[in-house]
């Protein structure tokens, strides 16, 4: 995982070592293999990461052996000893010797990097630098269940950080006292303010967190997907008597009628590379203008099923323009009554929401 997160860091700083002719796929894995043992994993003594990186050769040619071999020791003769103060890499890396731009630096493709530069706040090292810190499981309490264990390492209200995700696992989820639950991407359906006995539309359900959340709140959730082979985890958590379908949100099943229709559009999961680290390789390839495609096509046939004075909650979890603001303007008839961005800080993912109701009645 480590070695996919940050390959466009580890290559920039192994294409000085290397000739034009010497960057066959097998031998730049090997190096960013190598390089993520020597750079981000401070445990592993340097010998053992320059061997590891070999070893990831298998048995191709000792050619590529020995490439890989020098790099890799001429990189380990530029490792600090000491931690500085950045996390991954770029703290073992002497900060004279880090790629100028933003995109090798922080192992980031150069059209995520210009799609959020207008929004990323305060500091532009900090925030790309945020992207790629992986935050601790987080977790939900179910109503009425309360939890005080060792491993727990912050709260707010029902959400509880831990420290080891297998005590989480064993001591909180699987008796049924909390579900996995991003305390981000809860904060996003917290912007509908639904309310116990309404009737609520999850339109891309799967697997299920936020139809969960709004269940657990009192209200009576339809829990719809595109997908079959998820709806068996979707009904799990969802009460007695589980109302789930299986849909095409872009052309539904249901009658208008709903009080929320919630829209947790499937997307690039730009905010989320730090845990979902190959994602940021495909942002910006000519799927997200397929996706870009896809959560208009949903917005607009979701919106048609809002009751005459209901809301529509549009969620992702990327932080682009391109599948945020862009969506919802493109969405006539009806305005913002609150957003949020959510930008990653190490304890939460990123995404974004937006409550919308209708410009008229
Ligand atoms: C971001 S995930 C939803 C996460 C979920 N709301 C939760 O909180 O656990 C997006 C979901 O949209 C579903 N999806 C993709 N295309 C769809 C479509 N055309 N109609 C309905 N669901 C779709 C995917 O199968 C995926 O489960």
């Amino acid at each position: 995982m480590g070695a996919v997160r940050y390959q466009r860091l580890y290559d920039a700083m192994c294409k000085p070592h290397l000739r034009g002719d010497q960057r066959p796929p097998p031998l730049l894995a090997a190096l960013r293999i190598g390089a993520h043992q020597l750079f981000a994993l401070d445990r592993i003594p340097v010998h053992a990461a320059i061997s590891t990186g070999v070893g990831a050769l298998g048995g191709r040619s000792a050619g590529l052996r020995g490439v890989v071999n020098a790099v890799l020791r001429r990189l380990s003769e530029i490792r600090l000893d000491e931690r500085g103060l950045q996390p991954g890499p770029l703290g073992r890396i002497p900060e004279a010797l880090w790629p100028i731009g933003l995109g090798e630096r922080h192992s980031l493709p150069d059209a995520l990097i210009r799609d959020l530069q207008d929004i990323a706040p305060g500091d532009e090292d900090a925030a790309f630098g945020a992207l790629n810190l992986v935050p601790p499981l987080c977790t939900r309490l179910r109503p009425g269940a309360e939890i005080d264990h060792p491993a727990v390492i912050r709260r707010d209200g029902n959400f509880l950080w831990w420290r080891d995700p297998a005590a989480a696992i064993a001591t909180a989820v699987r008796p049924g006292h909390a579900v996995v639950q991003d305390r981000a991407q809860a904060s996003l359906l917290e912007l509908a303010d639904a309310k116990p006995g309404q009737l609520v539309l999850d339109c891309c359900a799967a697997p299920g967190g936020k139809s969960r959340y709004l269940s657990d709140l009192g209200c009576k959730v339809v829990a719809a997907d595109l997908v079959p082979s998820k709806l068996g985890r979707l009904v799990q958590g969802l009460g007695e008597r589980p109302r789930v379908a299986c849909h095409d949100a872009r052309r539904p099943c249901f009658m208008p009628g709903f009080d929320l229709v919630v829209v947790d559009a499937p997307c690039s999961n730009s905010g989320v590379v730090a845990r979902r680290p190959e994602a940021r390789w495909r942002y910006g390839a000519a799927g997200l203008s397929d996706l870009e495609r896809l959560q208009t096509a949903i917005l607009v046939a979701a919106s048609r099923l809002v009751s005459r004075s209901g809301r529509l909650l549009y969620t992702t979890c990327s932080l682009s323009p391109r599948e945020n603001t862009d969506r919802i303007a493109a969405l006539p008839g009806w305005r913002v009554v609150s957003e949020r961005l959510v930008w990653p800080d190490g304890w939460n993912g990123g995404g974004y929401g937006a409550l919308l109701e209708r410009t008229t009645s």
